[in-house]
């Protein structure tokens, strides 16, 4: 049987003045699962998560569910929030020189995050910041303390931006695009290292990207969103070698060979629709080799290919993996 989940959204949506940034997801995170979310720039990746943990402007209105072991977070108050944000769900963002406050040094910041949520400080904040800087692979851990962000590389800002979500030991890790700021070598650097964290400690991961290929290795599960919507959902693999949405296979398409040097993915023609101007239907349509006049009449339902897999389109391509039979 599986675990329950830690996590699960329902119909999310979220609209800023009218405009809709997301159009009703839903998804599970069970414990210790990694799971993939990609898509294109703006089709609502960071909304689904900022939303979840009560970050966005007032502006925006949501509705849907959000709930964290049964509990409903979607305009619980405040003091809700303050427990679950950083001790039971932490978030890493694409950017870490401007995450961290450039006039503290960077141990200190780490100290103040285990203050906030574990109520250490002194002697004993300092030891558990240095032991951090030692999981996170930061050489040198406790001269590196001292370091101020501007003295430190952007992989090593990132390796403290880690150890700083670390810091309360969340259930639950969300890495909004955590590696796109870094140069390729990194990249591989930081998800190997937020594939072993995961593996030691037992958190569920959601690792965010434009890239399928980065989260295709990283991850066990991937969430392919389009225009605020999922669709397709599928395990890594199965996405990797037979993606069934025309939108999932032009991003694999898209993706440099994988041993080949990496470049943002270009290869889909046309453009993300203007959210004020959606299309009606599927709003991949106007890009799609496969679309007919049927798919405009409206949103395609999300289908079953197979167990763990689903896909939003009328006309997927799929070819269920062939079985290998021992002889
Ligand atoms: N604070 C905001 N105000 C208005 N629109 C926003 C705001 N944040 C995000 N959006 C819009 O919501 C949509 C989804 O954005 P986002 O989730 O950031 O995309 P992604 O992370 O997938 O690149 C985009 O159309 C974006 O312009
Ligand atoms: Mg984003």
């Amino acid at each position: 049987m599986q675990a329950a989940p830690l996590v699960s959204i329902r119909d999310l949506a979220v609209d800023f003045a009218g405009v809709p940034a997301l159009r009703g997801i839903s998804l599970d995170i069970r414990p210790g699962e990694a799971l993939g979310m990609v898509g294109e720039s703006g089709c609502g990746k960071s909304v689904t998560w900022l939303a979840a943990l009560g970050l966005l402007p007032g502006k925006a209105r949501i509705s849907g569910s959000v709930t964290l072991e049964g509990r409903e977070l979607l305009g619980a108050p405040a003091g809700v929030l303050d427990t679950v944000r950083g001790r039971r769900v932490a978030m890493i963002f694409q950017d870490p020189a401007s995450a961290l406050n450039p006039v503290h040094r960077v141990g200190r910041q780490v100290e103040e995050a285990l203050k906030l949520h574990r109520g250490l400080r002194g002697a004993a904040a300092r030891a558990e910041a240095r032991r951090l800087f030692e999981q996170v692979g930061i050489p040198d851990a406790g001269r590196r303390l001292d370091a101020w962000p501007h003295e430190l590389s952007g992989g090593q800002n990132q390796r403290v931006m880690i150890a700083m979500a670390l810091a309360g030991q969340p259930d639950l890790l969300v890495a909004d695009e955590p590696t796109t700021a870094l140069d390729v070598t990194i990249q591989a650097q930081i998800l190997e290292l937020l594939d072993s964290i995961r593996r030691d400690t037992g958190m569920a991961l959601v690792l965010i990207s434009h890239d399928l290929g980065v989260v295709a290795e990283t991850c066990d599960r991937v969430l392919v969103m389009y225009a605020g919507r999922v669709v397709e959902q599928a395990p890594a693999r199965a996405l990797f070698d037979t993606p069934a949405h025309p939108y999932a296979r032009g991003l694999l398409a898209a993706l440099p060979p994988l041993d080949g040097p990496r470049t943002r993915m270009a290869a889909i023609p046309g453009q993300v629709p203007d959210p004020a101007r959606m299309p009606p239907g599927c709003a991949f349509a106007p890009r799609c080799p496969m679309a007919g006049a049927d798919c405009a009449a409206g949103v395609p339902a999300s289908r079953n290919l197979e167990p763990g897999r689903a896909a939003a389109c009328l006309r997927p391509i799929f070819v269920a993996r062939q079985r290998e039979y021992a002889l």
